[in-house]
């Protein structure tokens, strides 16, 4: 392990109920991978009620908080750490706005949904929610550390 791996930027990405439901979890890891963000965790979920009002603490005194807590623990919900140069920034970037009508086309959001409500991905909006997250999702030893040997077969 190198020392410079264990200050490598980290997100939380979580494809929502409505993405697993629809078969988008390929479409959006491969944006992902093919961008050069590394996997360091994923499992499928179903959240608890509980587990969704804590991962949106932040926004319980919005109105549609109930509603929101309800649609993520509504079934499945694929959660992941990505690691990288500016994963938490340029991964909003992927993702596109809150709302899917604001997404420019070509993001997440943009390309694959049409209202807020049913948006289909989640991701850190900085560092400080990135490491809430992550740890509130997954234990540490869920995080898988590896160095890439691509340089060694692609030329
Ligand atoms: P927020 O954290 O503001 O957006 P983001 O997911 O882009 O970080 O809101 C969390 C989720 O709440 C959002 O993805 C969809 C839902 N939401 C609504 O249902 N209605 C709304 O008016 C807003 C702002 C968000």
């Amino acid at each position: 392990q190198e020392a410079h791996a264990a200050e490598m930027e980290r997100t939380f990405i979580a494809i929502k109920p409505d993405g697993v439901q629809r078969g988008l979890i390929a479409e959006i890891i491969s944006r992902f991978e093919r961008k050069g963000y590394k996997l360091m965790a994923i499992k499928l979920v179903v959240p608890t009620k509980e587990f969704a009002q804590k991962h949106y603490h932040d926004l319980k005194e919005r109105p549609f908080f109930d509603g929101l807590c309800d649609f993520l623990s509504s079934g499945p919900v694929l959660a992941m750490v990505w690691e990288g140069e500016g994963v938490i920034k340029y991964g909003r970037k992927l993702i596109g706005a809150t709302d899917p009508q604001k997404s420019e086309p070509g993001t997440i959001r943009g390309d694959l949904a049409v209202v807020v409500g049913r948006n289909i991905i989640h991701g850190s909006d900085g560092p400080e929610t990135a490491k809430d997250e992550i740890a509130l999702w997954f234990e540490p030893s869920e995080l898988v550390s590896y160095t890439s040997n691509a340089e060694k077969w692609i030329y």
